[in-house]
């Protein structure tokens, strides 16, 4: 078992901002969330163990959202940050997804949502501030001038001290605008981008890493092991495993269980073994190398989990090693 006392992660520059944050930062998604058969995927005490490894390993970059376990994941992180020092740990939240059947009003980043839903979740969280506030998806039916107008009324407020935008697909023009309408009025542009990223989903090679260096943005994936693909517990021969939420989903299997990413697996357990690490391991450090990335955002089910992942921390991979797994799923951006 690693010694997470030694791990001691490092701090990286949050993009252009003077935010310095945890090289890995940790996902809590799974926080509350109930499965189809009614049982919680992780509960308090669970919760509140894999807060504790992460603080134990130097990890001051907690990942929420309003609407991870309905809620709960905010109250959970609240109790645990309320016996420590506020101050030490960042914390980024999201708003979006509608929380209220019957009432459109309630999704989205329109004002009265964003302002109602930015106070509920500081409460939840038991704190005056967080320090990233993500709009979970982007609202094609708000203007990006509402939007922005409304999102910095929250960082001049001290309620909000940067923004960010998460995305499922790239939408690298969007943000673009958004910020440029934002420097042009003396607001707060966004300055973290959250999109999904690991070395079997590549879409946001190209224009969105492009604009995003060009915008000194903080890339922070989600699901840098494509929720559990990349650590080896899936084969060709068997596919899926009992040991996996996302063995259960259609969307996971038809992304994720290909033959072309189980080609990319087999040169990633190449490399791993090369390297003395796990799939897992490699395919995160694969991610830290990668020019433009800031820091990935580590999900775990369990305090092994974890403590495996945050130990990527420790792997050196040689350029040629990062190459070698940057071309192994091909595609028009496997160079650059
Ligand atoms: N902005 C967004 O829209 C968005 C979307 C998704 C996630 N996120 C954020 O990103 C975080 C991470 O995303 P993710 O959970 O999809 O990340 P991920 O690292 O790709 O997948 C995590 C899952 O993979 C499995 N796993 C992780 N480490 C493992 C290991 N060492 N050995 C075996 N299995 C392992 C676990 O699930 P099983 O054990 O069940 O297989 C775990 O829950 C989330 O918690 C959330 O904060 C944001």
């Amino acid at each position: 078992m690693t010694d997470l006392d030694a791990l001691d992660l490092d701090f990286v520059q949050l993009g252009d901002t003077g935010l310095q944050t945890s090289e890995l930062q940790f996902g809590t998604w799974r926080f509350g969330r109930e499965t189809e058969e009614g049982n919680v995927e992780i509960d308090e005490d669970r919760a509140h163990e894999l807060l504790d490894a992460y603080e134990a390993a130097g990890g001051r970059f907690i990942d929420t959202a309003d609407v991870y376990g309905g809620g709960v994941a905010e109250e959970w992180i609240g109790d645990w940050l309320a016996e420590r020092d506020r101050e030490r740990f960042t914390v980024a939240s999201k708003i979006y997804w509608q929380i209220r059947d019957g009432d459109p009003n309630s999704r989205g980043t329109n004002r009265k949502n964003l302002r109602h839903r930015t106070d509920a979740l500081l409460d939840r969280l038991d704190t005056d501030y967080v320090d990233v506030l993500y709009i979970h998806r982007w609202d094609d039916q708000t203007s990006a001038r509402e939007m922005m107008k409304t999102l910095n009324g929250l960082v001049e407020a001290g309620k909000v001290n940067y923004l960010g935008a998460s995305t499922h697909r790239p939408n690298a023009w969007k943000v673009a605008k958004a910020n440029a309408i934002a420097r042009a009025e003396g607001w707060e542009p966004f300055s973290v981008l959250q999109p999904r990223y690991n070395l079997a989903d590549r879409e946001i090679e190209g224009d969105y890493l492009e604009m995003a260096r060009s915008e000194g943005l903080a890339v922070c994936p989600w699901s840098p092991l494509g929720q559990g693909f990349l650590t080896g517990k899936y084969s060709r021969e068997d596919g899926l495993t009992g040991e996996s939420r996302a063995a259960e989903s259609s969307r996971f299997q038809e992304s994720y269980l290909t033959e072309e990413n189980f080609d990319l697996h087999d040169e990633l357990d190449a490399v791993a073994d090369e390297v003395d690490a796990t799939p897992a391991q490699t395919a995160l450090a694969w991610l830290m190398h990668r020019d433009g990335v800031t820091a990935p955002i580590v999900g775990a089910r369990t305090v092994e989990q974890l403590e495996e992942n945050l130990s990527a921390s420790e792997i050196d991979l040689s350029d040629k090693q990062v190459s070698r797994l940057t071309e192994a799923k091909g595609g028009p951006y496997a160079g650059l």
